[in-house]
């Protein structure tokens, strides 16, 4: 499917976008491993969650859906077997739906497979099976890829695990896989990533430390259930800050958005960059720190920016280098090699179809130099999303500056993340 798309006057209005990705699955993944009733409030009912929602009914999870909330009765940390005939737990597109899985399927007593579309089929692996294999779970791939066969294995043995990658995901895996293990485990990053998982992990009951970069989990008997409400997700709001701040004249404010201090990256080089940025409304919602986001058009200027920040805004390189195509100077971003392995080898995938809208971009082998000062005169042409949700709303709001129509090959991919994303757009365009 296409979407064909054209230059607007700006941006305005007032506009909320749904609920955050990577807590959403981890509130679905704690709520069916704790015992009790659990709900989780304001859920984002989209592509990928959807994967984890459906494991878990699979393994024994109660799982009602009313409106935006969800009310699970919880199966408990022994899950029970999804076999019924030949035993696939299907991931689709979603990295974290596995990564995350597979760090709860390594303490369980049964045997499973995870598969996933061809995208995910491409991902790394190696990095859970490594950390995992290392507790003690018997995890075969083909060559570090998927499908993955799980054989887990309870208790699992703890570790102390030094990690010089930041990956919330990998994390994330090895601290479930610590709640089946026979004493401490450690993981150690270099920089640290999202740590949602550390937060929810302590609502529901975990002993879970954190010391710098370094989270240590104690087994656990049992999860206890929880309500959890879950704020909008700074990812999909990424892409509204951009449209307001590229668009002349705009004006927009974005209501009830996480700001976690892992995920704020892309604030703050904005304001370093010259930004109109205020985060009001300041307040804790679940343990995240969430606000209302106020932005206007702002002339900015290239920045650099480097491994020790791309971590807390890994998910909005693409956007950021659309921004940067509009911000006066040259922009370099280094130590981003990771977008390589996301749902698309994103180095690629944005500066071929950015450069095909005439902007100035350039790959790097871990990131992109972007030539701003030619930047004002992008043009519409036909691109392509690769089937990567973020590619194609970056793509669409890089149609909001350019010259003619804009046609968007694969544009139903945003559904991955931020399901009727085209709509709200348009609700904001004048
Ligand atoms: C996620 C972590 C990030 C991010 C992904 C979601 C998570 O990946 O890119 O979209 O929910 O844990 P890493 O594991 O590379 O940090």
């Amino acid at each position: 499917m296409e979407i064909k798309l054209n230059k607007i006057n700006c941006v305005s209005g007032m506009i909320e976008v749904p609920a955050d990705k990577s807590i959403t699955h981890r509130a679905v993944m704690l709520s069916s491993l704790a015992e009790g009733n659990s709900v989780v409030r304001n859920y984002l009912p989209s592509d990928d969650c959807s994967k984890t929602i459906e494991a878990f009914r699979q393994m024994g999870a109660e799982i009602k859906i009313d409106g935006n909330d969800l009310y699970i009765k919880g199966a408990g940390l022994k899950l029970t077997s999804p076999h019924s005939g030949k035993y696939d737990i299907y991931a689709g597109n979603s990295g974290t739906t596995t990564r995350l899985l597979s760090g709860i399927l390594a303490g369980q007593n049964f045997e499973t497979v995870i598969t996933g579309d061809d995208s995910l089929s491409k991902r790394p692996m190696q990095r859970v099976i490594e950390p995992l294999s290392k507790m003690g779970a018997d995890i075969k791939s083909n060559d570090g890829l998927l499908p993955l066969i799980i054989k887990g294995k309870n208790p699992l043995k703890a570790i102390n695990y030094e990690n010089d990658k930041s990956t919330a995901q990998v994390k994330s895996a090895v601290l479930f896989a610590g709640l089946y293990a026979d004493g401490a485990t450690t993981y150690r990053e270099s920089v640290k990533s999202r740590d949602h998982s550390e937060r929810m992990l302590k609502a529901f009951g975990a002993d879970v430390s954190v010391d710098g970069n370094s989270v240590t989990i104690c087994p656990a008997e049992r999860l206890t259930a929880q309500d959890v409400t879950v704020p909008g997700d700074i990812s999909s709001a990424a892409f509204f800050i951009a449209a307001a701040l590229i668009v002349p004249g705009s004006n927009l404010i974005i209501k009830n958005v996480g700001v976690n201090p892992t995920r704020d990256g892309l604030i703050e080089v904005l304001k370093q960059m010259g930004a109109d940025i205020a985060l009001t409304n300041m307040r804790e919602v679940s343990q995240e720190p969430v606000c209302d986001i106020v932005v206007k058009y702002s002339r900015l200027r290239a920045i650099n920016i480097d491994a020790s920040l791309v971590p807390r805004m890994v998910d909005e390189i693409p956007v950021f280098v659309l921004i940067a195509t509009q911000a006066q100077g040259v922009t370099k971003v280094s130590g981003a090699k990771e977008l390589r392995v996301k749902e698309s080898d994103r180095i690629e995938t944005v500066t071929s179809q950015l450069k095909k809208l005439g902007a100035q971009v350039e790959s790097l082998e871990d990131g992109f130099i972007i030539n701003g000062d030619s930047g004002f005169n992008l043009a519409g042409a036909v691109v392509d999303s690769f089937e990567d949700h973020r590619i194609a709303m970056t793509l669409a709001v890089a149609s909001l500056i350019a010259k003619g129509e804009t046609v968007i090959n694969d544009s139903h991919c945003v559904d991955i993340s931020f399901p009727g994303f085209y709509k709200s757009l348009k609700d904001i365009c004048r």
